[in-house]
């Protein structure tokens, strides 16, 4: 029995599998993840898959593959994997190989993404008729059609059991192909597969024992339905009640009841499928508890859980049977095992940021804020130790520069980490009072707390490295990541005003009326952060767009929270003047005033060059590093520590 967490690392039987602990990792779609001759996979698919394995998870499902050939999104997110191709099989098996190496088992989800496949020019096919806002078509399934797709899953299945996949997971949720059937929103039939839960459930079932007859009653099935689908606006979907029913009617017929939320055709569904910094931790967790005590399947939850001592508490309390995770595995694919060590302090918390799933969205790449090794699992895998051990000198102790000290450290070279200020942190701690960047400040302590304990890194705080005291030390390297300064707008009367991120570090009082000046990202998050405290902001921004510098799936759940609380931003608006109390405004109409209790200036940030330049020329091998080379998020400045204190 596990000491620290004895119920979450206590095995259990799904079908004929016997899982080592309660931990399964997601699905996760790789974007360039694509078994065709023409898109072969990368070596960092299989690495991506393995460190997930490697880090401790009982199973490890691969995201989103396609079981018929009309089935797939055009845009993003094009390359899935085409499992109802037998050509597929010998790639699967390499990735299926990584995964089996750690004792995991591989799961694989199977998913057809319906309307989402119309698009002009290719019709898809769901439960009804439809139009797309993109001008696509949506035709309404004849039997034969349903016979066809269904057919697909069982081929699919197959395939995917050829490949060395142990169990399969079909995708009935997040307002997919299955889900769309299951759907009041998207299903108007009144034939056998519309109407009731039972026509609506009917194609899935089929689904099932089209499985099990392809590859036998012994091959684990898992469904993944939502508890809720959320649906924005009061338009009609799923709830909880729709899916007591649906899990009742798979009830033994499945090996797994996957209890996740949302519909991702709405953006503010998809932030409760991927719960969102604004949401509290394991808000999901209640729809799996409801459904629980209405059928004898195990039953998974999944959505923003993270600390194992929530996991340990929702299986001890009988509320879920196992727990998925999703982006904390991208965080630390290490968190189970060093949950099963009891380390977990040492689990790198995820910032529900987004930087990942809205990083692919936009690129296909698939990286992670605070993982430098996302996207790059080979260097975990084939670490490269110093060859000769150098001292490094780091300026400043900001994420960037404590992610190259560590990183440096665990080389085994010699580093001295230096702050002007007397604790580390930098500028993310201007998190510590905000209520949804309580992850971002679990970071910035985990960070800390790595450094203060590596034992082999000399931390110096109320430091400034001058060039003077590099000459002192006289290092083999300098890394600078020394950050930037707000930019003061040159607004007359601009001395009315205080900075954001001095609001933050010193608790500058806000009174009622706040206006921000600048809706950049840091504009608007302080926005929404004072409209959750009561206050009425309004955000000026000069461009025709707010938020500029977030991804997409923050941009999302900004959103949600702006709509909310109803948010007043006012772009194509430049503040030109500011008076105690006032602010003046123009835009295309013309010239107004507003009144303010406070009026803060958040127009970004500007590298601290001269000092920057000043170090260059100490050390002859000098980097700059993070904000202090280009403002921008803490992704570039811990991937760029990295990438520094990796080139030793
Ligand atoms: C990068 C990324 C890719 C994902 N791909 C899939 C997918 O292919 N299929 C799926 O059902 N869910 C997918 N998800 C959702 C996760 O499986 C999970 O349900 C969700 O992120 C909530 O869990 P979390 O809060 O632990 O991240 C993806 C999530 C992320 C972040």
């Amino acid at each position: 029995m596990n000491e620290y967490y004895p119920n979450l690392f206590s095995p259990i039987r799904i079908g004929s599998l016997t899982l080592k602990n309660r931990i399964m990792a997601s699905p996760i779609s790789l974007f360039d993840l694509s078994p065709t001759p023409e898109h072969k996979h990368s070596l960092n698919d299989r690495l991506f898959y393995r460190l997930r394995a490697c880090g401790g998870a009982s199973v490890v499902t691969v995201g989103d593959s396609i079981v018929h050939p009309g089935g797939n999104t055009e845009g993003f997110n094009d390359n899935k994997v085409n499992i109802y191709m037998r050509s597929s099989i010998p790639y699967l098996l390499d990735i299926t190989d990584e995964i089996h190496r750690y004792g995991a088992y591989a799961n694989i989800e199977l998913n057809h993404d319906g309307i989402r496949a119309a698009f002009p020019g290719h019709d898809a096919w769901s439960a009804s008729a439809y139009e797309r806002d993109n001008g696509g078509h949506v035709l309404e399934m004849t039997e034969e059609m349903i016979e066809e797709v269904v057919d697909g899953f069982g081929i699919s299945a197959r395939n995917a059991k050829d490949a060395g996949f142990d169990m399969v997971m079909i995708h009935a949720g997040h307002g997919w192909f299955l889900g769309q059937f299951l759907s009041p929103f998207w299903n108007h039939r009144t034939d056998r597969f519309g109407g009731s839960i039972e026509n609506r459930a009917r194609i899935t079932l089929m689904v099932i024992d089209r499985i099990r007859k392809y590859c036998g009653n012994s091959f684990p099935i898992e469904v993944r339905l939502s508890g809720d689908e959320a649906m924005p606006d009061g338009l009609p979907g799923i709830d909880i009640n729709d899916a007591i029913e649906f899990a009742k009617l798979l009830d033994r017929k499945v090996d797994l009841i996957h209890v996740s939320a949302g519909n991702n055709n709405f953006d503010s569904s998809e932030m409760v499928t991927h719960p969102s910094m604004f949401l509290e931790h394991g808000v999901n967790v209640k729809y799996a508890a409801m459904i629980k005590p209405h059928v004898k399947t195990p039953v998974v939850t999944v959505g923003a859980i993270s600390d194992p001592a929530m996991m340990e508490d929702i299986i001890a309390r009988g509320r879920a049977d196992l727990v998925s995770i999703g982006r904390a595995l991208i965080a630390d694919p290490l968190l189970p095992e060093k949950a099963r060590h009891g380390n977990t302090g040492d689990i790198r918390p995820c910032l529900r940021c987004w930087r990942c799933l809205g990083e692919a969205c936009e690129t296909g790449a698939l990286y992670c804020s605070v993982n430098p090794e996302i996207g790059r699992a080979f260097d975990h895998f084939y670490p490269l130790p110093a060859t000769s051990p150098k001292t490094v000198l780091i300026a400043g102790g900001g994420p960037g520069g404590m992610q190259a000290a560590l990183t440096a450290a665990k080389r085994g070279h010699h580093v001295i980490l230096c702050e002007k200020e007397n604790e580390l942190g930098g500028t993310i701690r201007y998190c510590k009072d905000i209520s949804f960047k309580k992850d971002m400040d679990d970071y910035r302590e985990y960070l800390v707390r790595q450094v203060m304990e590596s034992g082999s890194i000399e931390v110096r705080l109320g430091v400034t490295v001058t060039p003077e005291l590099v000459r002192e030390i006289s290092p083999d390297h300098l890394i600078a990541a020394i950050g930037a300064d707000p930019v003061i707008p040159p607004i007359p009367g601009i001395e009315h005003a205080q900075g954001l991120l001095d609001t933050y570090m010193h608790r500058l009082p806000v009174g009622n009326r706040v206006v921000i000046i600048g809706g950049g990202l840091s504009g608007i998050e302080a926005a929404i952060e004072f409209a959750h405290a009561g206050k009425t902001p309004i955000v000026l921004e000069m461009s025709s767009r707010y938020a500029a510098g977030s991804n997409i799936m923050h941009g999302f759940a900004m959103n949600v929270e702006i709509e909310k609380y109803g948010i007043d931003i006012r772009t194509d608006t430049r503040c030109t003047g500011i008076a105690p109390g006032k602010v003046t405004c123009e835009n295309a109409d013309g010239t107004y005033e507003l009144d303010a209790d406070t009026i803060i200036y958040a127009a970004g940030m500007r590298a601290r060059r001269d000092e920057t330049d000043a170090l260059r020329e100490s050390c002859f091998e000098f980097e700059s590093i993070g904000d202090c080379k280009k403002p921008a998020q803490i992704r570039e400045a811990v991937t760029g520590g990295y990438f520094a204190a990796m080139n030793i």
